[in-house]
């Protein structure tokens, strides 16, 4: 079986980050198949200025463009900032693109401190299909943030389950090829 490459983008810099923590728990379930390799795409480790179209690969893009574009299923993890998702990972998003995302697999996590509200899900739903990415119907969402984690962990059994399953979905369709399936040369 081919190696399949399962990213993950944290949309959150805080040092003790649940949305961190919430890939982590993802890719680790994705890492237990033998033939699945992941990377953690912390932009907390990037130089990654405001994207300015007029500055060529400034900063740290060029490794982002490149690790994004390796992978080929990539979870999108905000926390919800005001209803939608992070400006971290907007920045992100607007270096990347069709180039790096199209055709791909995408798993969807947002992170609330309060009660769930789902439009983080939906905005960044938005943004991927934009960009060709194919987005897994399954997401998943932790509200009440504080309350699932502990001592690093994500200690919420039901929201464990939910992540296992999408990283279940992200390695099963990671290797989707859409256009071969619907007769497009
Ligand atoms: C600017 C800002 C806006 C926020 N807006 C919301 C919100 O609209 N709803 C909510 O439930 N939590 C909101 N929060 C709380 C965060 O979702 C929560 O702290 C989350 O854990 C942050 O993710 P992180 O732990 O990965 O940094 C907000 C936090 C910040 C800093």
């Amino acid at each position: 079986m081919d190696t399949v490459h399962v990213a993950a983008l944290v949309g959150s810099l805080r040092e003790a980050s649940y949305t961190r923590l919430a890939c982590e728990h993802l890719l680790a379930t994705a890492d237990a198949h033998d033939h699945v390799e992941t990377d953690l795409i912390d932009l907390q480790s990037f130089d990654l200025p405001p994207y300015n179209s007029d500055r060529d690969s400034p900063g740290d893009s060029a490794e982002l463009l490149d690790r994004v574009g390796r992978a080929d299923a990539i979870l999108l993890a905000t926390p919800n900032y005001h209803g939608s998702y992070s400006g971290v990972l907007k920045n992100a998003l607007d270096y990347c693109g069709r180039d790096e995302f199209g055709g791909k697999t995408v798993g969807l996590v947002a992170i609330a401190g309060g009660a769930y509200s789902s439009s983080p899900l939906d905005h960044l739903r938005v943004v991927a299909r934009t960009i060709d990415a194919w987005v897994t119907p399954r997401q998943v969402a932790i509200q009440n943030a504080s309350a699932r984690f502990e001592d690093g962990e994500l200690t919420d059994e039901a929201h464990a389950d939910r992540l296992d399953a999408l990283a279940e979905q992200l390695v099963a369709y990671a290797d989707l090829d859409p256009d071969e399936r619907a007769g497009v040369e």
